[in-house]
């Protein structure tokens, strides 16, 4: 039965039916929509815009559905249009009048947009301790790592030498600010729509300050078209997912090279790794590859919800009930890829000979060959020049930086002396990096115990 049966004169046909119907998806915020229903109702009692006593029973037995929801005895009907019918429709059977008193000065349209918010503020909570729980491992292992020397890249070339623990570390930055991101979107949707009604707020004498109250909320909205109309709190949330998903895929990217042959920097555990059906050797990466290609769902679940909005005139409309599975698969997306992406790092065993081993080749100690030319007093970019040089040759002969000799040097310049090859050794380059935000290990340290500090005082999204 419709809520609307009395303005029409047929049932809505069973095909439009599912077609207008939110309750596959929406029935996930059941236990919102009781703890709204039950706050609402404390405060209609509370400003004797109903019966107190009635107010409490429909809390009474809102809380008793909620029970029931939860140890399976009472079903959701999926022939109703959504989870706020169902609740009325299942209060009014058991209570009567009472139950068909709770929508009193209230709409879907503002028991919607309350009901959401209160279901993404517990998503923010769950994927902000996920996030929380990697930076901190990417910190441990990153002291752990910290003098292991590495080829940094730039266009997958080896460019200069760093340390696995600084790298680990840029990961640590990017995580840390999703964190702050999603403690941002998190405040912004902490406040209470209910009372602006289906558009137009209500002439009954609600106090909308005390349902805000009751539900954890900082303060109710203060516009009630805009209560009713604003999704900017999805939106911001699914785009601060997109964006630690970016980070999880560039992230997942780089595992994916890393544990290849031509790599071998890292080997994964054999719990996060799969077999191939019909090449025994293979073990391959696939967590890692499958948290890349959901990156697409997520950025997907943006856009759906840009566009969505992108035209809507004031207030409700119902295209606005396309928001719900958007931002819900996008909280499911990051969820489900941090609980096996955070084992996986923590798992992987680092092959720090390989890392060094590929740092020995490829030159990547140029730029501190030229620095050493302009230590002895040449310009940088003669000194780049005569670099340039050395490299073209070593590359003719099938030589090293390192293997050079001081002859050899010396025919490119007379400024070389035998501290040369002190001052090109990869230690040394990595260890001379001790610039702010450099990947000297003494900073690599630094830096860890510095986010882990902020961590700690970063310890849930409330603080
Ligand atoms: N199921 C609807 C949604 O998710 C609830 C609001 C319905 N309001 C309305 N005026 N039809 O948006």
């Amino acid at each position: 039965m419709k809520l609307w049966t009395g303005r029409f004169h047929k049932e809505l046909d069973q095909v439009t039916n599912d077609f207008n119907s939110s309750i596959s998806f929406d029935s996930r915020m059941a236990q919102e929509d009781i703890e709204g229903s039950i706050a609402h109702a404390t405060m209609l009692g509370e400003c004797g815009i109903i019966d107190p006593a009635e107010a409490e029973k429909i809390c009474k037995e809102l809380e008793q559905i909620g029970k029931e929801l939860q140890d399976g005895t009472l079903e959701i009907d999926p022939q109703a249009e959504d989870i706020h019918t169902f609740m009325e429709g299942e209060l009014t059977a058991r209570l009567g009048d009472a139950g068909k008193r709770l929508h009193t000065a209230r709409s879907r349209n503002d028991q919607v947009a309350l009901d959401v918010r209160l279901y993404l503020k517990k998503q923010c909570e769950t994927l902000y301790g996920q996030l929380h729980g990697l930076v901190k491992v990417l910190c441990e292992k990153a002291q752990q790592y910290s003098g292991a020397v590495m080829p940094g890249y730039t266009h997958l070339q080896r460019a200069q030498p760093i340390t696995f623990g600084h790298h680990l570390l840029a990961y640590g930055e990017m995580f840390s600010r999703d964190l702050s991101r999603l403690k941002d979107a998190w405040n912004r949707m902490n406040v209470c729509p209910l009372g602006s009604g289906a558009l137009a707020g209500t002439t009954y004498p609600l106090n909308r300050f005390r349902t805000a109250e009751l539900l954890g909320f900082s303060g109710p909205t203060h516009n009630s078209l805009d209560g009713v109309s604003d999704r900017d709190f999805c939106m911001e949330l699914a785009s601060d997912i997109a964006i630690a998903m970016v980070h999880l895929s560039r992230f997942s990217e780089e595992i994916i090279l890393w544990c290849s042959w031509e790599f071998k920097f890292i080997e994964l555990d054999d719990a996060f790794s799969t077999g191939s059906s019909i090449m025994p050797q293979k073990k391959n990466p696939d967590i890692a590859e499958l948290v890349r290609g959901k990156t697409g769902r997520a950025i997907g679940d943006l856009t759906t919800l840009l566009t969505m909005m992108k035209g809507l005139p004031l207030a409700y409309n119902k295209d606005m009930q396309e928001d719900k599975e958007a931002i819900f698969d996008a909280c499911d997306t990051l969820h489900m890829c941090l609980t096996a992406f955070v084992p996986m790092v923590e798992t992987m065993r680092v092959l720090p000979e390989n890392m060094r081993k590929a740092a020995a080749k490829g030159f990547i100690n140029a730029t501190d060959c030229a620095d050493y030319l302009v230590g002895k007093g040449l310009p940088f970019r003669d000194a780049y020049k005569i670099t340039g040089s050395l490299v073209a040759y070593c590359m003719e002969h099938s030589k090293t930086l390192e293997t050079l000799s001081l002859e050899e040097y010396q025919a490119h310049h007379l400024l070389f002396d035998s501290d040369v090859y002190e001052a090109i050794s990869l230690e040394r380059c990595v260890n001379g990096r001790k610039v702010l935000g450099g990947p000297a290990p003494e900073n690599v340290s630094g830096e860890a115990q510095r986010l882990l500090k902020e961590l700690e005082a970063n310890s849930s999204i409330h603080n």
